[in-house]
């Protein structure tokens, strides 16, 4: 049994989550935990919600609301999101919380006495109608690259050029729209990525299994050369700097990139903390034990999940961090990324509300439904388009037409002859040797890539495996040999009602709720006994005369016209 810790990219608070950054981290981080689990593996899987920085200021104050008050209303309705979605986190935090502030002033202080922290005096916007700095976002202007007027401080939406807020021409408030700005002198506290970029190459060089867009960014981004970044805000939301450890940046917080990615072991010590007790030793020593290699993490194999707009944070800035403190902190194995899915081959949008978003799409239909289409279609070499046209073929064609005609077929025959019981009586024949044969040959290719995190060749040989099944009933039509030979009959039943238990445990990473059903149509098999692997056709045979409920119709067909009043109503072309 390995051991596995992972992470996805912490969704940011600013409200419900589309598709788009579904598919980018939760998701597939989901999948790969499902996957180990099932494999009999120790996994514990950390999410949470990133709650600092001014997108969450400026959407709580678009609400009107206390922004505390916003991120924990925002926080409850993810959380609750994500499970409908059956996101099997361990635990699901949030950078808000004083375990996360606790480890970001550890870091920072690790940082300041190792050497690469340093106070410098830097030129600030100013707003004299709002009394206060206007870092980032909170100044919007028009961008000095590609003359977009909407541009906001801390990059431009248009041409994606990274800025600060003194960059931008005809500069106002995000807050008030004022204009009367100043420029005023701040001192911020900078991390010295130029002095560990040599370190951070060595690491990343070191990852021969990365995937090839997690490499050419990392090393895009190198090869232009590491920019020391502020790592401080004159706001009042985040993680407070403490006034002890930097007199000179007192009163400011830590900028949100700086506190998120140590989010995740912030959260995973409000997990250790929820179970052993806040402060206690054993907390302590069981959150180590997945994050520090001299403390019980050196066999651990940490994933992390995001999109590739993230990839620079988790490729340089966040192992800046962990190295440059100087101790033993587990840097991530693999990193797997993500380009995008788009809508109508345009851009999912949160602030235009463009595309489906969690809540409409549980609305529409059960998350299975969504899992299976996403992770089929998943982004991985390429950005990939939502279309309900392609949406509605993954429905129907595989889950309706291939794993749900298998399961309800078999339902049928098994019910109507026998009874609700495994049928008994028949030998197994040339057929039966060759479906196990080519059964064994699909879950070996299955497991080869899960365990390469690629997941639309994943979904390729899982939906091959349900297509034996239907390939083995259309040799052995047992809806005809069943007024001639009963025997005969039994045996193909129940050699597909095998295979159906193979495929309840074999499809829980992607289809989780229906393998659900599934599994409990079958209330003898001791599922726990059956783990994902190479041995599981040989272990997964049922007793005859053991009980079979049929489990019902597990997924519905989408017709034409359901699919077109969806396609009006969350609008199609770009
Ligand atoms: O891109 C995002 O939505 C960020 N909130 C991801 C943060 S990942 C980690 F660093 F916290
Ligand atoms: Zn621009």
């Amino acid at each position: 049994m390995a051991r596995h810790l992972i992470t996805s990219a912490l969704p940011y608070i600013n409200g419900v989550k589309h598709l788009g950054n579904l598919v980018g981290s939760m998701l597939p981080a989901d999948v790969a935990a499902r996957a180990l689990r099932a494999q009999g593996h120790e996994v514990l899987a950390i999410c949470a919600t990133d709650e600092h920085g001014t997108p969450a200021e400026l959407a709580a104050l678009a609400e009107g609301v206390d922004v505390a008050e916003y991120c924990t209303r925002t926080h409850e309705l993810q959380r609750s999101l994500g499970e409908q979605f059956g996101l099997s986190w361990d635990w699901f935090g949030r950078t808000s919380r004083p375990q996360n502030h606790r480890m970001t002033n550890h870091f920072a202080r690790r940082l300041r006495d190792e050497g690469y922290l340093q106070v410098r005096a830097t030129q600030q916007v100013y707003s004299v109608a709002d009394g206060r700095f206007l870092p980032d976002r909170y100044v919007v202007g028009t961008c000095p690259n590609c003359g977009y007027v909407k541009a906001r401080g801390d990059q431009c939406e248009s041409c994606g050029k990274p800025l600060d807020p003194t960059d931008l021409i005809e500069p106002r408030s995000a807050v008030s729209g004022s204009t009367e700005l100043e420029v005023r002198e701040s001192q911020h506290v900078f991390l010295l990525q130029s002095v560990l970029s040599d370190r951070i190459r060595e690491w990343v060089d070191s990852h021969d299994g990365w995937p090839q867009l997690t490499t050419s960014i990392a090393h895009k981004w190198l090869d232009e050369g590491l920019e020391d970044r502020g790592i401080t805000r004159d706001l009042a939301w985040g993680v407070p700097v403490d006034p002890d450890d930097f007199p000179e940046a007192a009163g400011k917080v830590w900028y949100v990139w700086f506190d998120a990615p140590i989010g995740y072991l912030g959260a995973t010590l409000e997990w250790a903390e929820d179970q052993h007790g806040e402060g206690t030793a054993e907390s302590w020593a069981t959150f180590e034990r997945w994050w520090r290699t001299d403390r019980g993490a050196e066999d651990v194999t940490y994933t992390e999940f995001m999109a590739k707009d993230n990839v620079p944070f988790h490729t340089l800035s966040f192992p800046a961090t962990l190295l440059g403190s100087g101790e033993p902190w587990k840097l991530v194995d693999r990193l797997k990324s993500f380009n995008w899915l788009t809508y109508y081959g345009g851009k999912f949008s949160t602030s235009d509300h463009r595309g489906v978003f969690m809540s409409d799409a549980l609305d529409l239909l059960p998350a299975d439904y969504w899992r299976w289409y996403l992770m089929a279609n998943a982004p991985e070499s390429d950005d990939s388009s939502f279309t309900w046209q392609l949406f509605g073929e993954a429905v129907n064609k595989d889950l309706v037409g291939t794993f749900g005609n298998l399961v309800n077929r078999t339902a049928t025959q098994v019910s109507r002859h026998f009874g609700e019981v495994v049928p008994e009586g028949g030998e197994p024949g040339q057929e039966e040797a060759d479906l196990w044969q080519r059964v064994d040959e699909r879950l070996g290719e299955y497991l080869t890539h899960l365990d390469a995190l690629e997941f639309r060749k994943a979904t390729a040989a899982l939906r091959a495996l349900w297509a034996e099944g239907n390939g083995y009933l259309e040799v052995r039509e047992p809806w005809k040999t069943v007024k001639v030979d009963r025997d005969r009959t039994a045996c193909t039943l129940r050699n597909a009602l095998d295979l159906l238990v193979v495929i309840a445990v074999a499809s829980d990473p992607f289809v989780p709720a229906s393998t659900a059903t599934l599994r409990a149509a079958f209330p003898e098999v001791a599922w726990e006994s059956l783990p994902l692997d190479a041995g599981l056709t040989t272990s997964a045979r049922l007793a005859p005369g053991a009980p079979f409920v049929p489990p019902g119709l597990l997924f519905q067909k989408l017709d034409a016209d359901v699919l077109a009043g969806w396609e009006q109503q969350f609008g199609g072309t770009p």
